[in-house]
């Protein structure tokens, strides 16, 4: 009597069939880089803007002629290139300051003219002794300081910013000083200056 034929074990798929199924799977990967590399890399270039901390500008306000050694404040606007994430927009105003210099000075001192308390633009009238903010009547001693401490509106003295002469030479052979200023533009309402980039 004929013996019945031996089974083969058919737990494994057949070899054939397994090099099939590897060689989809590393297809499907394959194509999956192909496509999410560039997408990642673009995505990348477009954010960039985002992630990047924007420096304050150093900006030309007046010539040192311009702020005589009285110790009166006079207004400047401030006009600089202006970015945003992807933009540049040349020659805005930002912002304006006071410059004064007091007698026997060489340079000047710098304060913004933006209200630390909620951003309006404080005044000056010549002749006075004070600056005072329109809107919720501040008021504040040629130094900056606050006129009555921590009993004034603002939380805290005008922000001062630093200030930079640079001699310029003439074609004619002369030469003129020139006031910079590091515009900084601090966060309102709080007792502590914070840059608002
Ligand atoms: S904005 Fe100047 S006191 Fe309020």
């Amino acid at each position: 009597m004929a013996k019945p034929p031996k089974q083969q074990p058919t737990s494994l798929p057949p070899p054939k069939s397994r090099r099939s199924f590897f060689a989809v799977f590393a297809a499907i990967v394959t194509g999956a880089i192909a496509t999410l590399t560039p997408l990642a890399a673009g995505l990348v270039t477009f954010l960039s803007p985002l992630l990047r901390k924007s420096k304050s500008p150093q900006v030309r306000i007046a010539l040192l002629d311009q702020v005589p050694d009285d110790g009166m404040p006079r207004y400047f606007p401030v006009v600089a290139d202006r970015e945003d994430a992807w933009n540049r927009y040349p020659k805005q105003r930002i912002g304006a300051v006071y410059l004064s210099r007091q007698a026997g000075e060489a340079s000047p001192i710098a304060f913004t003219a933006k209200c630390p308390h909620a951003g309006c633009q404080i005044g000056y009238t010549a002749g006075n002794d004070v600056f005072q903010c329109p809107c919720h009547t501040s008021v504040f001693n040629l130094d900056g300081t606050r006129s009555r401490g921590d009993k004034e509106v603002s939380p805290r003295d005008m922000d001062q910013l630093p200030v930079e002469l640079r001699e310029i030479k003439l074609a004619d052979g002369g030469a003129v000083t020139e006031v910079w200023v590091e515009y900084i533009d601090f966060q309102t309402g709080h007792k502590e200056k914070h840059p608002t980039t």
